[in-house]
């Protein structure tokens, strides 16, 4: 059996390793523990019954836009994948960026050619594309640059000054938050 909880400093050498099997994006260890005492409540991990490490993710909030979440890495080990454990630690993330920080978005950068990912953000966590970062990586593939609103978005239905055309304009209920674009900049210490 698997189980999802927060992080804790004794995990972020396995979640290390886990990233250092499943992605060509890795960090130091500074960068996992910075993440680990910046933002405590939005890390999670997957643990099998031994109490192994076998996936991971990893948010954050960003730095220049408080409401505004990212996530930096997810990676779940080959050996037990597709049985629904990124969908479980993106949504424990996603529910903590709302609850614990109230945020309302999150954002994350995808490799082009990452199918599997791209399916789970777009089909199954209904995240939507919001620009291509052309060469955004190291070896410069293009990212897709993906956004989440984790708030309701109201539809507000009005009509032109004839009062014959209804136009329907969708828009955030609280106005002061505007899906910020991605960072545009590449971030030392990798991406992802
Ligand atoms: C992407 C990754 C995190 C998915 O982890 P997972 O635990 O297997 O994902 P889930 O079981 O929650 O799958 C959820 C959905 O993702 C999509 N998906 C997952 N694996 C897939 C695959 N091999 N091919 C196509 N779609 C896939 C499907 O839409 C799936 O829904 P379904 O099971 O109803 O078909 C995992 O494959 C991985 O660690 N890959 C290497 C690291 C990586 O790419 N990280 C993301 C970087 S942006």
């Amino acid at each position: 059996m698997v189980s999802i909880r927060n992080c804790t400093v004794a995990d972020l050498i396995a979640m290390q390793n886990a990233n250092l099997t499943c992605l060509p994006e890795n960090y130091q260890l500074k960068y996992y523990l910075y993440h680990y005492l910046t933002w405590p409540q939005l890390s999670f991990i997957a643990e099998d019954e031994n109490s192994k490490l076998v996936g991971y993710v990893l948010a954050k909030i960003d730095e220049q836009d408080p409401k505004r979440g990212h996530i930096t890495s997810l990676a779940v080990l080959r050996s037990h994948r597709k049985l629904g454990i990124a969908t479980k630690l993106m949504k424990q993330a996603q529910n903590a960026l709302l609850e614990v920080f109230d945020a309302d978005t999150v954002s994350l950068h995808v490799r082009k050619s990452n199918r599997a990912a791209f399916s789970l953000y777009h089909e199954i966590l209904n995240f939507q594309i919001q620009e291509i970062e052309k060469q955004y990586y190291g070896d410069k593939e293009d990212a897709y640059s993906m956004v989440l609103h984790l708030k309701p978005q109201t539809a507000t239905t009005t009509t032109d000054k004839d009062g014959k055309k209804p136009t329907t304009t969708t828009a955030k209920e609280e106005p002061k938050a505007k899906p910020g674009k991605a960072p545009a900049k590449k971030k030392a210490g990798g991406k992802k």
